[in-house]
Formats: structure tokens, sequence, C-alpha cells
């Protein structure tokens, strides 16, 4: 059968790859770096991934230099752009200026990855590192304003290096540039889903064996599919449905759920209320990381304790888990990923229980548009396979907590320093840094640092490029929201200390109804995503409340997201109902895409 191999740097996107080359109809296998050429001699092309690390930095993931020998096409990627022109003798340096988000490249020769793409393309970049010298054989086929080798070539000996990300779809041609690696590489079409369906399903029995499956579900796509897939494998009676009201959950989920899940054709689901628990447990925390250890622990404690009030023998039993590959990447569990955020369903109790083989996640190797494809494909309902996402942790990990306000140390001169930036740009609008902090990813690293909040009016296409200009250019920053109500800010106050309080979740759950519905109601509903809606413990013009931060994405499979440009009458109606709630102090719109923030704030 022929593969492509995947060498994996650790960087969010080997796996990704892989599903880019696996909807396009060929097999794909990924590797780790350590691999020897010897073992990948009978690939027909290799692709180098993406990666957080420098090559010239000390123990930075290498592969075997080998590969270079062995005749197949190679193509790298980001990272992998950078090793393979560090490993054939060109230099790689760190360069000024750091490209996250759109780029456009020109293009001054139409081959290889870059055949039928004319003269420029629209690209998506995020690296801090350049290539400064080429290996001999290799030229440029394009360049950007920043980068002055984004591809190059040796069309001799079929070796590509990108310094974009051609496998997101923020690359719009991306598909095409991959399809025409894999058109030189000569590999045939030989992969299809509902073959994989059956060896999915092979592989749950080799795993499961003679126990049964315990599976916590929250109705959402992943956990759903997960669950059907058990069921039409073990059967009914073999596995067990779990669904924990942890409170964080939005207004009327788990009735909701119970419902829709029973229409799809569910017979064993059952609900267990533990939101005490899990207020309790999360009494006087405010750092993200932990919270999210918290809500994952909290969800292993209340399977126990349903395991022991059933008299369940847990060595019958294995535990399920919906987890989809970008949870096991973000919480930084492979070999050389940065840990971005840990998920609920990865907590270190999890690890551990995985390396005994208790867990089973059918669909732990899939991005979420695989895994609603495999969902449409087994039978379940379009109404439940094409939801928005919803995380694990819920609310828990939109509701802020802090118990101070947080600045950088900079503050005033970043501040100043933004605000001449944006006047001689014209741009037509005023920053303020806000005293809270969001998780956000550059360059495959974590960050956690301030949003800039936005006062005046511009179009959307000149408020994308300087939402790109602020977080590339002020390093303090890795997010940009727009004030929607009210316009004008004269004061900014940090709300606090600010913790996890029901009343806190309930505000938070009545905002999120609210612009559900809107969007039901306004026919956007599917032109959206995620909808995550945060509450922030900030007080805008003395009005008594919080802070609500509206954070619609366009995405396919959550690795990169685009923020949705809501129309403006629209937004300023949403933003009225939501001012007309108690509690709300102000709305903003988020409007940094995924890098350099993430989707979620936490
Ligand atoms: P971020 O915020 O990392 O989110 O851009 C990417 C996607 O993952 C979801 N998410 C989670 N899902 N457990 C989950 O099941 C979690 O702990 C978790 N954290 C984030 C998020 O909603 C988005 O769709």
């Amino acid at each position: 059968m022929d593969k492509i191999a995947i060498i994996d740097f650790g960087g969010q996107y080997a796996h990704l790859i892989a599903n880019r080359i696996r909807r396009l109809g060929v097999y794909s296998e990924i590797y780790d770096s350590s691999t020897p050429a010897s073992t990948l001699r009978f690939m027909k092309g290799i692709i180098l991934s993406g990666g957080p690390n420098s090559v010239y930095e000390k123990g930075a993931p290498t592969c075997d230099p080998d590969i270079f020998k062995l005749n197949i096409p190679i193509l790298g990627i980001c990272y992998g752009h950078q090793l393979l022109v560090h490993l054939l003798g060109g230099k790689v340096k760190s360069s000024g200026t750091k490209e996250y988000g759109h780029a456009q490249i020109q293009i001054n020769r139409n081959v290889g990855v870059l055949k039928f793409m004319g003269d420029e393309q629209t690209v998506w970049m995020s690296h801090g590192d350049e290539v400064t010298q080429l290996p001999p054989g290799m030229e440029v086929i394009a360049k950007t304003e920043d980068c002055n080798s984004a591809a190059i070539a040796d069309e001799h000996r079929k070796f590509f290096g990108v310094q974009f990300h051609l496998e997101v779809t923020h690359t719009p041609n991306g598909n095409k540039m991959l399809e025409n690696f894999i058109e030189l590489s000569g590999a045939e079409k030989e992969w299809n889903l509902k073959e994989y369906i059956e060896q999915l399903k092979a592989n749950i029995q080799k795993e499961v064996k003679n126990r049964k499956v315990f599976m916590l579900v929250s109705g959402g796509v992943d956990s759903s599919v997960a669950f059907a897939l058990l069921e039409k494998t073990l059967g009914v009676n073999n596995v067990y449905g779990l669904f924990v009201d942890t409170g964080l959950m939005r207004e009327n989920e788990a009735k909701e759920v119970k419902e829709s899940m029973e229409k799809a054709g569910f017979k064993n689901l059952h609900i267990e209320d533990a939101s005490k628990d899990f207020f309790d447990a999360l009494k006087g925390v405010t750092s993200p990381e932990k919270k999210r250890i918290i809500i994952g622990d909290t969800f292993l404690e209340i399977q126990k304790r349903v395991l022991k009030k059933m008299k369940l023998n847990s060595k019958d039993w294995m535990l399920g888990q919906g987890t989809i590959y970008p949870d096991t990447i973000e919480s930084g569990g492979t070999k050389h990923a940065a840990k971005i955020k840990t998920h609920h369903n990865r907590v270190p109790q999890i690890e551990e229980m995985i390396k005994k083989g208790l867990i089973i996640e059918p669909l732990k190797e899939f991005y979420k548009d695989e895994v609603r494809t495999v969902g449409e494909k087994i039978g379940l309902e379009k109404s439940l396979v094409w939801r928005h996402p919803f995380p694990g942790p819920g609310l828990g990990v939109r509701v802020l907590c802090a118990k101070k306000a947080e600045l950088p140390t900079t503050w005033k001169a970043t501040e100043k320093k933004i605000n001449d930036h944006l006047k001689a740009k014209k741009d037509g609008v005023k920053a303020y840094i806000l005293p809270i902090q969001s998780v956000g990813v550059q360059g495959d690293s974590r960050s956690y640092k301030n949003p800039v909040v936005l006062t005046g009016e511009a179009p959307w296409d000149r408020l994308n490029a300087i939402s790109t200009r602020i977080t590339n250019q002020f390093s303090p920053i890795n997010r940009v929201v727009l004030a929607v109500n009210p316009d004008e800010i004269s004061k900014i106050e940090f709300v606090g200390p600010s913790l996890m309080t029901p009343d806190r979740v309930k505000l938070l759950q009545t905002a999120d109804a609210i612009v559900k519905q809107f969007c039901v109601k306004k026919g956007i509903y599917n032109d959206v995503w995620q909808f995550p809606v945060i509450l922030a413990p900030v007080k805008i013009n003395g009005r008594a409340g919080e802070t609500i931060v509206l954070r619609p994405v366009c995405s396919e499979e959550a690795m990169t997201a685009n923020f949705y440009e809501m129309d403006f009458a629209l937004l300023r109606k949403l933003g009225d109902l939501l001012m007309a709630v108690k509690g709300v102090s102000a709305v903003m719109y988020d409007i940094t895409h995924k890098p350099p923030g993430t989707i979620e704030w936490e």
C-alpha cells in the first residue's frame, strides 16, 4: 500500500497533515523524529512537520540525515523547512519580525508544491526563525514581505520547503499544494473511510476484550460519536453512558442532552448531578491550568462514585472517553509538543490509567471534521453531529477567575506605543490594555498575556489587519477585542477577587443562552463553528457588573481558527440585548485569530 510518512517534530500539526492526506485519499503514517531512514525507505514521500523549537538550539529535535539519500520526494513545513535547510548545509537564524497570521506569498516559479498556483497566494505563517542561506542545489520559489524564502525547491532531487503552514485551512489553496506533493510522489489513492471504520471497530474489540465500557458522555459531538461507535461494536448492554452534570454546563444543557441522546437512539444513558462537587473543588482556585486539572480529576471521582453506587466491579470496566487528537496535542501529549492547555480528558490521573490500559478512546487520532464524517457515516442525526463543539470543562474555562488585576510591568509604555502605532497607521481606533489575561498559542508555544480593547470604528478587513499587527509587534499582548457596548471607554476597573461561584456561572449561562438564541433566530448559527461566550472580571466606565466577551470563530478542526465577522448592525443589537442583563457592565467582541489567540480564553 502506498504511503506518505510524516515525521513529527512536536508542533501542533503532524496529525493535521495526516488528516489532510487521508482526506485526499492517500494513506499516511506519523513517525517519531528518531526513526531511522531505513524504516522509511518504502514510503512514497516524506513530510517533515512543524515544531516549537529552533533548529540551531541545543537538543532541538532532528531526523536521520540519511532520509535525503533515499531518493524519495521530501517536503519540509515550517520547522521541517528550516531543518531541511539546516541538514543540507544552509543557515537558519532568528528573524527580527515574528510572523503570525495571514501573509501573501509572491511566487516566482510554479514548480513542486506551487505548481498551478499563479503569482500570488494567501498563506498562514507562524514563525520566529528564518532561512538566511540556502543549501546547495536549492532555489527560492516564493517570498513574502517579511520572509525571503517562503518556499524553496530542489526540483531535481524533489526536495521542497515551505515556511508557511499549507496544512491549515487558513492557507486557502493548501490542499492543492499538498495534492501537488502527493502527485509528484506518485502515491496511489487507496484510502477509504468505510474500511477505516471497520478497522476502528476491530481495534475496539481488540482493546476491550471481554470487558465492558463505562463511557463519559457530554452530549457533544465527540463523545456521542465515540459512544455510538462503542455501542455498535460491543452491543448496548456492554456500554454504560454517564452524563455528569457539572453545574458548569449551558442553561438547560442536562435536559437537552438527555432528550437529544434519547432521540438519537441511545438507550443506556444515565445522569449524575455533581454540581456541588465541582463548585466545592474549584473554590478559591484562579489559575486556568489548576482549574482544568481539578475539573478532570473531579470527573474521575464521580465516575468512581457511580461505579461504587451501582456495585460494578471496576476490574470489569474500562473508562471510555470521546478524546480527539487536538485534546492530546494541546495538552502537550506528544514527545516534543509544548503544553498549550490541559484538556479535561488528559489530566495526569488519566495519563496513568492510559498506561495501565484502563481507558479506551476510539477517536483519539481524529480531528473534529473526521469525527463528524464518521458520525454521519454510522447514522447519527445531523443535528447532533453538527452541534457547535463545547469543551468538557464547559463554562469552568469561560468564567475567568483572578484575585487581583494583572497588567504587564510595562503596561503604560506598551499602551502608549500601541496607540502611537495606531495613530501613525491612521487606523482610527484607540487601544486600552485590559487588566486580565488569557491563553494564546504563538509559534506553537503557550502564552498567557493581556488583551487590548479597541474603541472607534473601522471595517472588518482593517480590524483584521490591526489585530494581527498588534499581536505580532507588541509582545505583552496576545489578544485583541473590540468594544461593542459601551463604544467609548473612560475608565477600566478590575472586579475582584473574582472566583468560581454559582452566581457568576448563572450570569454567564444567561448571557450564553441569549447569544445562542440570537444566532439561531438571525440565521447565523451555522456560519459559526463555535461560539464561546466569556465572563471577564472587568468593569467599564463605572457601570456595575462584569464584561461579556463574544468569541465566535470559523474553523474546521480547531487547530487554527478565524474570528467570525458578524454584521455590525447585528452585533450592536446583540450588544444591547446583553447590556439589558443585570450584572453585565460591558460587551466586547474578540477579533483574534488562532494563533495567536486560542479559541477558549483559558
Ligand atoms: P482552544 O481553546 O485550545 O480549543 O483553541 C480548541 C478546541 O478544544 C476545545 N477544548 C476542550 N475540549 N476538553 C474538551 O473536550 C477540554 O478541556 C477542552 N479545552 C478546549 C475548545 O472548546 C475548542 O473547540
